[in-house]
């Protein structure tokens, strides 16, 4: 497998994980584990949280639908996919080709600074606006391209093409791997403009390189999703890149990482500026604060990006040594230890 693949060709796995933990109630802001029942200590807290017998039934009914979602997650994603490629007419054609003049020129600075052989941490860090403890802001897309990307994002939202959503907390987000993403745009975008600014910026979350991502849009406006709740993401690393349009509030604001006691008193804000990606850790808590406007409207292009070797010791969601459970096609960045083992021995004899 090369860097340049999102690691399909060696077998995709998910960590069994999937199937029972990280569920979430939205409602009442809950993520829980779920085996098919409601755990004890989840019933007094939704009861406590004001949750009649009725709404408990509908709880564990959507939970269920949601199980079934995963076991089904890339079966039905294929399919999709397969569909929106024959039905689906691509407004912008030429988007899905990454091409350098998408990207913002202070970027391509970045990346070829982070290219040389003399370039460390300090040098990338001060060509950006750092906002948090290894949270850093700088630009990445054009006006131009953010404003035809989103174009192409509503053309495909108001087609009939079948679509998924990149995640429970998000409903009005866009699988980029479905609408065909994935191999002339967001493995060079990876491998070649992040990966080079992750590997001296995170160096100890990046393994032995970002061997594949999944990428995806969110969208917040009134009436839709206004806000998304406090999380970590299942990624090494993160870019959240503002497209645009308009919109007032709605930043990011950090807390603790995941290994550290959950607390939400100390949290900092970081705000989006139009064609700025933030980049941080996956596992760096996270929300987003409501957008307010009445005619507030904000696109993201969110890419999670994932090494295999760092996740295949460690899975990032479950805390232990992954359950691998094959997948027809687009797992969640695991990889077979024999593959690795092969790839490693390859890498130390050429
Ligand atoms: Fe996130
Ligand atoms: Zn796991």
């Amino acid at each position: 497998m090369s860097l340049t693949e999102n690691n399909t060709g060696s077998g995709a796995f998910v960590c069994a994980c999937i199937f029972t933990k990280n569920y979430f109630i939205a409602k009442y802001n809950m993520h829980i584990d779920f085996n098919g029942n409601l755990d004890e200590k989840v019933v007094l807290e939704l009861r406590r949280k004001g949750a009649a017998e009725k709404e408990l039934k509908s709880i564990v009914s959507d939970l269920k639908d949601e199980l079934s979602r995963r076991k089904h997650l890339s079966e039905t994603s294929v399919e999709r996919a397969a569909i929106i490629s024959t039905c689906y007419t691509r407004k912008h054609p030429h988007l899905f080709a990454l091409k350098r003049e998408f990207l913002h020129p202070k970027l391509l600075e970045m990346v070829a600074v982070a290219k040389s052989t003399q370039a460390t941490a300090n040098s990338i860090a001060c060509m950006t606006e750092t906002c948090a403890e290894k949270v850093w802001r700088f630009p990445v897309f054009t006006n131009q391209f953010c404003n035809e990307f989103i174009d192409e994002m509503c053309n495909f939202e108001s087609s009939d093409a079948p679509k998924g959503r990149p995640n429970t907390m998000n409903n009005y987000g866009i699988l980029l791997n479905e609408l065909g993403f994935d191999s002339g745009f967001l493995n060079d975008f990876r491998v070649n403009y992040i990966y080079p600014i992750a590997r001296l910026l995170l160096p100890e979350w990046v393994g032995d390189g970002l061997d594949s991502h999944k990428a995806f849009t969110v969208k917040y406006k009134h009436g839709e999703d206004l806000d998304l709740s406090y999380h970590f993401d299942n990624a090494e690393v993160t870019i959240n890149i503002c497209l645009g349009k308009s919109f007032e509030d709605g930043s990011l604001y950090f807390g603790n990482m995941k290994t550290e006691h959950n607390n939400l008193l100390h949290t900092t804000e970081v705000k989006h500026k139009v064609g700025y990606g933030i980049l941080h850790r996956g596992q760096h808590r996270h929300g987003a604060m409501e957008i307010s406007g009445e005619d507030s409207e904000r696109h993201n292009l969110i890419v999670w990006l994932r090494s295999s070797s760092l996740r295949n010791k460690l899975c990032p969601m479950c805390g232990t040594t992954p359950e691998l459970v094959s997948q027809p096609k687009w797992g969640d960045g695991f990889t077979k230890p024999e593959i690795n083992r092969s790839q490693e021995s390859s890498c130390q004899l050429s």
